[in-house]
């Protein structure tokens, strides 16, 4: 996001292939948390469990997405920002294929009455996940729209007990230069960080991803679980997660570490408050020609602005 030159790997007009259509084949992953721990879909759209085995049901569509056509998977897993394999839009597809993202464990920690950890495949097993039909609007200027499968983080934190200290959500990403080999290079204060205000976390549109369209969540977008906040820029969408610690005071954060001036804390798309060096009023939505207007929280407004209601945007950007 600091590198200025042009991109290489986006599509041409000539590259863009029909939308294959998705609609008709919706399914979704069915997952739970180890046994104890209850389903952590949102309800209205979660999906019955599947056989042992299964690795996709069939659901209705869920309340929080958009109509609009999901972006080809092709583009979708091969156009990333996953700087932990390379800086380049191309690189996380190829250097991330042998990355392998099991075994793994998520602690989560911090201002919790019972803090713990978990090992991923207690999640993937049987239970429901939801699909959330997502717009992903990239501080760089361009944007997606990814059927993602997953359930509202807060379901999960809620399992873990927040204390009234808990006023914030800090993310961490596995740091293991040997499997990740852009953390061998110095060009982020490694291992990737991110957080959200106690509210965002606990919002039903925050969501935990383990898979997109009807996959197990790639590698290159973050395998084996990433965060997903539709309403602020891509980079707040933290992948390959290792721990999530409730904390008291606001934490710091990769991109603020890296140009403060340039990446806040809060990061919500804002199309009145330009980037210092460009301006965020439109975006490239992969796939198409022309740009279209960027919107207030990427469309999420309605269901969001509230959080911020009094905030000064531009102080708080
Ligand atoms: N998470 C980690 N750990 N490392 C990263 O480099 N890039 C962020 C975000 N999450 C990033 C990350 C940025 S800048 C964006 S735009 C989104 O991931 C891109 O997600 P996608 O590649 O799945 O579209």
């Amino acid at each position: 996001m600091l590198i200025r030159t042009p991109r290489r790997g986006d599509p041409e007009p000539s590259e863009i292939t029909p939308e294959k259509l998705y609609r008709d084949r919706r399914r979704f992953i069915g997952a739970s948390l180890a046994s104890g721990m209850m389903a952590l879909a949102g309800g209205g759209g979660a999906a019955p469990l599947p056989q042992p085995g299964a690795r996709f049901v069939q659901v209705p569509r869920g309340a929080f997405g958009t109509d609009e056509t999901p972006t080809p998977l092709e583009k979708v897993t091969r156009y990333n920002n996953f700087y932990e394999f390379g800086t380049g839009k191309g690189d996380p597809a190829v250097r991330a294929r042998d990355f392998q993202p099991r075994p793994w464990t998520v602690t989560i920690d911090g201002e919790v009455e019972r803090p713990g950890s978990f090992d991923l495949e207690d999640l993937l097993k049987p239970h429901a996940f939801e699909e959330r039909i997502y717009r992903l609007r990239c501080v760089e200027g361009w944007s997606m729209v990814i059927p993602w499968i997953g359930f509202p983080l807060g379901n999960l934190l809620k399992r873990f007990h927040p204390t009234s200290r808990a006023r914030y959500v800090e993310f961490t990403t596995l740091h293991d230069p040997r499997r990740m080999p852009g953390q061998r290079r110095g060009i982020l204060d490694w291992p990737y960080v991110e957080g959200l205000r106690m509210d965002e976390a606990m919002h039903p549109l925050t969501i935990l991803a383990v898979g997109l369209y009807d996959e197990l969540l790639p590698n290159q977008n973050g395998a084996p679980l990433r965060l997903v906040v539709p309403w602020k820029y891509g980079f707040k969408s933290i992948k390959s997660i290792v721990r999530i610690r409730l904390v008291e005071r606001q934490p710091e954060t990769t991109w603020h570490k890296a140009a403060p001036e340039e990446y806040g804390f809060y990061s919500n798309v804002n199309p009145e408050v330009d980037h210092p060096r460009w301006s965020q009023r439109k975006e490239r939505r992969i796939g198409e020609l022309f740009k279209r207007p960027t919107l207030m929280f990427n469309g999420y407004a309605d269901q969001v602005a509230h959080l911020y209601a009094g905030m000064d945007l531009r102080k708080y950007f």
